[in-house]
């Protein structure tokens, strides 16, 4: 039987990471897969996480199984960050009862239970913008959900609302739309308050269920400032699901913490809608692992760990600014033009390389990047912009 399996690509994303690793090249650079990096090239643990890690170490006495909905501390002490502390409208919404959460591994298992969710309550079709994160496709074609897909920015790098209000239009009774809460991946193009607030009226006047991934919250513009479009959204439509990922803002990618959330218009109907989580997650992992969660939950009980925490988050955002700011002046570089970098969020952003100048990079250069032409800007540091800018000149010009 196992014989009859047909060969599977290995993720292209993921693959680059040992092409990278294989390269003798000193001067080699990774712009692959997400994870930030200082101006020195390291990921290093949080300092935040590391006390709470030593913490946890102490004082855990058991490791005895939680349930499918993980550590309920670590979900509930997130919401405050996600929903918001100070707006009266998500205020109400939250002392209603209506929103619950549940741990999962990562934002994939997130996603995988979102989508499972929603295919079991008979959606077939779900709405997302092209170019996504490849991984959301792939889970919809695993689930046997269609995909309709939208174009999420026109060629000059603006958002493309137009094509997002036909999607809209189009759409049909049991839809679902997965948006990008912030720093949009792969283009780093996100959607203004504005359009958020049109998008959040789109919705409300349309049948379709909002999901939205949260995967990179204060990474963009700032944890309040990073959830804007969420709370737009969350506050006018009846219903949504929220995936959310502590892989990138906690700096905890390999120990996979994430968390669903599910906004309901009546808290009655809450039970039933989690219970479909909880099996979803029996079937899929059981139960998801503690040890990132419970890094999280005791930074965010501890106010000085809290602190630590934002500070340490707010200099990743500082340093991709910075990077992003010397992209954007190179400017017009060979046939690109740089400029746009500047004013886009997060970790990544799309250069038009073609195919074969996403190979020049690599075999000539030593530089790796995704081969949509997607780099993770925070693979960059003052030390090897300018042979990265050179490369691209070289390989466009
Ligand atoms: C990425 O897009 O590079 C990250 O989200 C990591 C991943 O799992 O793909």
């Amino acid at each position: 039987m196992l014989t009859d399996l047909q060969q599977q690509p290995a993720d292209a994303l993921l693959a680059l990471i040992k092409l990278h690793n294989t390269d003798p090249r000193a001067d080699k650079i990774d712009l692959g897969v997400g994870v930030y990096r200082t101006g020195q090239g390291d990921t290093p643990v949080f300092g935040a996480i590391k006390a709470a890690e030593k913490k946890l170490v102490e004082e855990q006495d058991s490791k005895a199984y939680l349930g499918p909905e993980g550590d309920m501390g670590f979900v509930e002490a997130l919401m405050p960050y996600i929903f918001g502390k100070d707006s009266a409208e998500m205020a109400k919404i939250l002392e209603a009862g209506r929103i619950e959460g549940m741990q999962t591994p990562g934002g994939t298992g997130s996603l995988r239970l979102a989508l499972g969710m929603v295919k079991r309550a008979g959606c077939k079709r779900i709405i997302v913008g092209k170019p996504s994160w490849p991984n959301h496709n792939q889970i919809c074609a695993d689930l046997g959900l269609g995909v309709v897909e939208f174009n999420h920015a026109a060629a000059d790098g603006t958002i493309d609302m137009d094509a997002l209000r036909t999607a809209i239009a189009a759409s049909e009774d049991g839809d679902a739309i997965l948006l990008h809460g912030c720093c949009h991946n792969p283009t780093g193009i996100d959607y203004s308050h504005a359009e958020w607030d049109e998008i959040a009226s789109l919705l409300a006047a349309s049948k379709i269920l909002p999901i939205v991934d949260l995967a990179y919250q204060g990474l963009g513009a700032g944890m309040e400032e990073d959830a804007y479009g969420l709370r737009r959204v969350l506050v006018s439509v009846p219903e949504a699901l929220i995936c959310y990922s502590c892989d990138k803002n906690f700096g905890l990618y390999r120990d996979r913490v994430g968390a669903l959330y599910a906004m309901v218009a009546d808290p009655a109907d809450l039970p039933k809608v989690m219970s479909n989580g909880h099996s979803l997650a029996r079937a899929n992992w059981s139960q998801p692992p503690d040890h990132g969660g419970a890094a999280v939950r005791l930074v965010l009980e501890d106010e000085k760990l809290t602190a630590q925490w934002l500070d340490e988050l707010d200099q990743m955002r500082d340093r991709m600014r910075q990077v992003r700011a010397r992209l954007a002046a190179a400017g017009k570089t060979g046939g690109v033009d740089l400029t746009p970098i500047g004013g886009q969020n997060g970790l990544f952003s799309i250069i038009p390389f073609t195919p074969e100048q996403v190979q020049a990079m690599r075999t000539k250069h030593g530089i790796y990047f995704a081969g949509s032409g997607r780099i993770n800007v925070a693979g960059l540091t003052m030390g090897n912009i300018d042979q990265f800018i050179a490369a691209v000149a070289d390989v466009t010009g």
